[in-house]
């Protein structure tokens, strides 16, 4: 078990704990970060419950047995591959990160789903058409043994598909208690010592929160009357929640990003995080975007438009359900270049998202942007950029780290009570923040975060760049 130097009160919520870092870091590597309670440490079997068995699912939990087989890389993954610098840069201290911290091994997780339709790992990673066949043949005993289990499915808040695995019940809270069933039978089963449940069903239509979200009283009212702002997501948050299990959310539906689920999640210790997958198009935009505001290049336009055709791509071709995908993609440049402090440069900008349902690529998705930006004197200048691309491939990583990370943060001490990890900023296309606290979008400023999370944890000295000290 890692003990930490000093305690001090856990910090009750994110914008102190920034508060209390900044303070504390001093050089490019200030001496000792002051950090407080323990990490237990990852023994036995770690379990993953996937709502939503498609694409993106099926990819990371075949990847993850190829991995484990030496067939293949965890190519994309902070937790398999990266490294984190300790000290100052003349130290030479680059451990990688999972030998930095204590994560569940890859031997040690074990997989449970649910799904609307009754294809296993194995059949429903054939039909997305992601991995090489090849390849899902030599995996296919374990594929196989991956059965889904029964959804909690209403077809009105996903328009374009149904399908006959689901469950039946009287109100959405009986659907709610079936689930938490369905949670207590895997871990026993499974053996598994710790869960996490991590969304990667398909994205619900728009909806805003409503009075039903805003205490766990009103929610639990509002699951026995069967309010239909409840969509089945937030049923699943709910249950995992009730059962101290932590919520990773990959689509843009709120599911966890709603007071209920803050109360439950800080209340029950099971951290939460969210919105959607940050994966091509947007990651792209979150590397750009910074680089034009450090430079004071001037934004007049941004045209983002995609192509793609997988089952993701027809669920998104329902106005609802595009809806939800489009708040989540255009929030991303108004916060990293803050119109309000640069109205010069970003004060009228055009920022359009486009999503095209279009078969014939399936899964590797084509996403174009035209830029327009603009320089010295105002002179109009224009960058191009076609990423084709492959969703699944590019999210499947993010999968792998938001597990092993969220079960690290629910063995710490000083994270699992926090409720929302905005340290986990780095893979969301929106990411959830403490109420009152803009979200921050820039990706080198979420990888920093990142890391001086770990560093924190380990009482290591926050990196700031400073460096002064090497010139004394
Ligand atoms: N692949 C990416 O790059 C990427 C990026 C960001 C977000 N996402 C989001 O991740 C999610 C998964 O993407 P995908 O490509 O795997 O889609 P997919 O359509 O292949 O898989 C989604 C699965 O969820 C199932 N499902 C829908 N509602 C369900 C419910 N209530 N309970 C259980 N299962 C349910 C569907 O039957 C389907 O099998 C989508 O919401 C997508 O928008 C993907």
């Amino acid at each position: 078990m890692a003990t930490r130097k000093k305690s001090a009160k856990a910090a009750p919520n994110k914008a102190r704990v920034e508060v209390r870092d900044a303070a504390k870091s001093q050089g490019d590597a200030h001496s000792g970060s002051q950090h407080n309670g323990t990490i237990a440490p990852a023994k036995g079997k770690l379990g993953v419950m996937i709502p939503g068995m498609g694409a993106v699912a099926t990819t990371f939990v075949a990847g993850v047995e190829a991995i484990r087989k030496g067939l293949a890389k965890p190519i994309g993954s902070l937790t398999q591959m990266g490294t984190v610098r300790l000290g100052k840069r003349t130290d030479g201290r680059s451990p990688k990160i999972k030998e930095f911290v204590p994560l569940a091994g890859l031997d040690d997780l074990v997989f449970t789903g649910w799904d609307i339709f009754k294809d296993n790992m194995y059949e429903a990673a054939s039909h997305a058409g992601v991995l090489d066949q090849r390849l899902l043949d030599q995996l296919k005993p374990f594929l196989s043994s991956v059965k889904p289990r029964s959804a909690v499915f209403d077809h009105n808040y996903v328009k374009k598909i149904d399908g006959p695995n689901v469950k039946k019940g009287k109100t959405k809270m009986d659907l709610a208690e079936q689930l938490r069933d369905d949670i207590r039978d895997f871990k026993k089963t499974s053996g598994a010592t710790r869960l996490i449940t991590m969304w990667c069903g398909s994205t619900e239509s728009y909806i805003e929160a409503t009075e039903a979200h805003q205490s766990l009283k009103s929610f639990e009212k509002a699951l026995r009357e069967n309010d239909e702002m409840i969509a089945p997501s937030m049923i699943y948050a709910y249950a995992s929640l009730m059962e101290g299990v932590p919520f990773a959310n990959g689509a843009p539906n709120l599911t966890v990003d709603l007071p209920v689920m803050l109360e439950l999640s800080r209340q029950n210790e099971a951290p939460i995080c969210g919105k959607d997958f940050k994966t091509g198009q947007t990651l792209m935009k979150t590397v750009l975007a910074p680089a034009f505001k450090a430079r004071l290049l001037g934004l007049s336009g941004w045209y983002s438009t995609n192509i793609l055709g997988n089952r993701d791509g027809e669920v998104l071709d329902d106005p609802g359900s595009f809806k939800t995908k489009e708040e989540s993609k255009l929030g991303v440049l108004e916060h990293i270049l803050q119109p309000a402090l640069y109205p010069d440069l970003y004060g009228n900008i055009f920022h359009k998202v486009r999503i095209n349902y279009y078969p014939p690529r399936g899964d590797n998705k084509e996403g174009w942007d035209n830029i327009d930006i603009f320089g010295w004197l105002g002179y109009p200048m224009q960058i191009k950029v076609d990423f084709l691309c492959r969703d699944s491939i590019l999210a499947a990583p993010i999968v792998l780290d938001l597990v092993l990370f969220l079960d690290l943060a629910k063995r710490s001490s000083e994270l699992r009570g926090l409720g929302i990890q905005e340290w986990l900023s780095f893979y969301f296309k929106s990411p959830m923040s403490a109420p009152g606290l803009y979200p921050e979008h820039d990706l080198f400023i979420q990888s920093m975060k990142l890391k001086n999370t770990l560093r924190h944890l380990k009482g290591e000295s926050l990196i700031t760049h400073l460096g002064l000290e090497y010139y004394d």
